[in-house]
């Protein structure tokens, strides 16, 4: 897989699953990542072939969905993994291999619950275990492997960092230009970026812009400063995500419309439709149908609110009746 030229929706939690990530390649996304997926959860999860949704489920020993991908995003998916330990990370990253594009690890996390696991940003201030997670995975699995870092503190400290993570002989380096202490309101340091952009062989993924991003265009304009080869982003796509459309802005209740359908198709679980809906609408949400969502209960209540039970039932009866043919 090239890393180079390419738009890419980053990793977040509750926001990048099935729907998401399909309608973030309709509009212009050229990878997609998945929500960072710890390594124990999927060891505890099945592999089954979806024949009523057309998808790839794991699922988890008590019945929760893990992690579901369809042959539209086949080549484009990137499975981000939570970690701190070689042979789980390869064992649960071999469940997986031959269903997606690529597996990421996830290194920047500044979250408590990924800090006390040893994973994410804890894993900056340890390279033995950097080198030694990222190793296994580049031998042990035949598909491409990245990582997603922050910045360390100092300069040379993330270059010789970045450094040790290339010797491992991963494709590429997704980079957030902000330390773990730094928020996203914090200014994201594009000019750092760069310089590790400079000093690397591998294609750098600049992160981090979001708030700069306003059009499309802005997006080659992040992705000028930080000298990267390619633009991750986060949460200019979570507000908007025709962010990535080259041909400009969509009205945001078209989105949510197209975002539902997918939802529907791939019989999302209501409270992440609900969270992801909200997030789209979140200028709106003390309008009518801002209200409505707040106090909708299910996806069938939230798809009502844009005039979409009809199509809701009609799915819901299909996926149904598929069931009770198979
Ligand atoms: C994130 N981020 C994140 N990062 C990661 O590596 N794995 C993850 O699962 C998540 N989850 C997540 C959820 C939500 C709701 C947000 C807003 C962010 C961090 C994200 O990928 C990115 O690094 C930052 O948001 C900075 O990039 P933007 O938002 O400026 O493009």
């Amino acid at each position: 897989m090239d890393y180079r030229d390419k738009l890419v929706l980053a990793p977040m939690v509750r926001v990048c699953t099935l729907p998401m990530r399909l309608l973030a390649l309709d509009y212009g996304a050229d990878l997609v990542y998945c929500e960072e997926i710890i390594d124990f959860k999927m060891l505890r999860t099945k592999r089954i072939e979806n024949n009523v949704l057309g998808t790839v489920d794991f699922i988890t020993d008590d019945g929760t969905l893990a992690f579901r991908t369809c042959a539209k995003e086949k080549g484009k998916v990137v499975f981000q993994l939570g970690t701190a330990d070689p042979q789980r990370a390869l064992q649960a990253a071999k469940l997986v291999e031959k269903d997606v594009a690529a597996i990421d690890v996830n290194m920047g996390c500044p979250k408590e619950f990924s800090i006390r696991g040893g994973m994410g940003a804890a894993l900056l201030k340890q390279p033995q275990k950097v080198k030694e997670i990222l190793t296994a995975l580049v031998q042990g699995l035949s598909i491409p492997v990245t990582c997603k870092i922050r910045l360390l503190p100092t300069l040379e400290e993330t270059l010789s960092l970045a450094k040790l993570i290339e010797g491992t002989g991963i494709s590429a380096l997704g980079l957030h230009g902000r330390t773990q202490r730094e928020r996203n309101q914090h200014q994201n340091h594009n000019d750092l970026i760069k310089v590790i952009a400079q000093n690397l062989t591998i294609p750098v993924i600049a992160n981090g812009g979001s708030r700069e991003i306003k059009r499309f265009e802005d997006i080659a304009k992040f992705r000028d400063e930080t000298g990267a080869s390619s633009v991750m982003l986060a949460r200019a796509v979570q507000w908007n995500p025709s962010i990535l459309r080259r041909e400009g802005l969509l009205p945001i209740h078209s989105i949510i419309k197209a975002y539902l359908k997918y939802a529907i198709d791939y019989d999302s679980v209501s409270m992440n439709a609900k969270y992801c809906v909200q997030q789209l609408l979140r200028e709106e949400l003390e309008t009518p149908p801002g209200k409505a969502l707040l106090a909708a209960g299910s996806l069938r209540q939230i798809c009502d609110i844009w005039r979409m039970a009809e199509y809701y039932d009609e799915a819901q009866l299909s996926q149904s009746k598929a069931k009770t043919d198979l």
